[in-house]
């Protein structure tokens, strides 16, 4: 096994949800922007970035979130709490981005590879993240994706439950990179889905089609914040080989 798997396994398997953090050991509030400028490097669809995370560190506004989160332990010992939340409403803001990108990367428009990005973020995309009130498009679409899947294999997913999905999953790749990068600083989390995400966005001001996709608490972790010892199912349960 390469060095960088060993350290990685290692990382991996100290892991754990810690429910109870140290008020007294030292915590290096840096460790959080690093490991939260590391979460922003995880894939993400389309490499759209519509995702946020919100660093809540002020004992105050500590006690307020916590009670938001049922007043939970990981949340109410947490040194800091981080919210993620999935903006899938910036879709335009990052499509001009991306297309200002690609005409960086691809200054000779005329070429096979600037057609085919300029392609993706100008036609594509707008077709794909943009919906109306009752999601009639959505629906359209997903009727376009049946008869011509019928024929040949076609991507299914374009109604809104499906964009709001795909926000979710790649705001939890990074939600794992930011825990990931945080274990490796020497500290513990606890990602959390227990809380009042209503509450929360009004909290954090947030408009309506954001969501909050989890609260990770974080801090120097302790003994007794591990409250039972890790379970998983069997492997051969979850792990296939088609
Ligand atoms: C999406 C998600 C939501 C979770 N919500 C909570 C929560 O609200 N409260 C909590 O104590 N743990 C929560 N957890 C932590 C899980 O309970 C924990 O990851 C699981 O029991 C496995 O334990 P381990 O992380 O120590 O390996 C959550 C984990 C995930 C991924």
């Amino acid at each position: 096994m390469k060095k960088e798997a060993e350290v990685f396994d290692q990382l991996v398997n100290q892991r754990r949800s810690v429910r109870i953090y140290d008020a007294e050991a030292d915590f290096d509030h840096n460790a959080v922007q690093r490991s939260l400028e590391r979460a922003v490097l995880a894939p993400n669809s389309s490499n759209m970035q519509l995702w946020e995370f919100y660093r809540v560190k002020s004992p105050e506004k500590l006690k307020t979130l916590a009670w938001m989160c049922m007043n939970q332990k990981a949340a109410k010992t947490a040194r800091e709490l981080v919210v993620v939340v999935s903006r899938r409403d910036l879709w335009k803001k990052r499509q001009r981005a991306l297309v200002e990108e690609m005409q960086r990367v691809y200054p000779d428009a005329s070429s096979k590879m600037a057609q085919r990005a300029m392609n993706y973020y100008k036609n594509l995309i707008p077709k794909y993240y943009w919906s109306d009130w009752f999601d009639i498009w959505g629906f359209l679409k997903k009727c376009l994706y049946f008869f011509v899947g019928l024929k040949k294999p076609m991507v299914r997913h374009g109604n809104r439950v499906d964009l709001r999905i795909s926000g979710h999953k790649s705001a939890a790749l990074a939600a794992q990179n930011f825990m990931m990068s945080m274990e490796a600083e020497g500290y513990s989390t606890c990602p959390m889905e227990g809380m009042d995400s209503l509450r929360v966005k009004r909290f954090l001001g947030l408009p309506r089609k954001a969501e909050v996709v989890m609260i990770i608490g974080c801090g120097p972790g302790t003994q007794e914040g591990i409250y039972s010892e890790r379970y998983r199912v069997p492997n051969s349960e979850v792990i296939f080989e088609v």
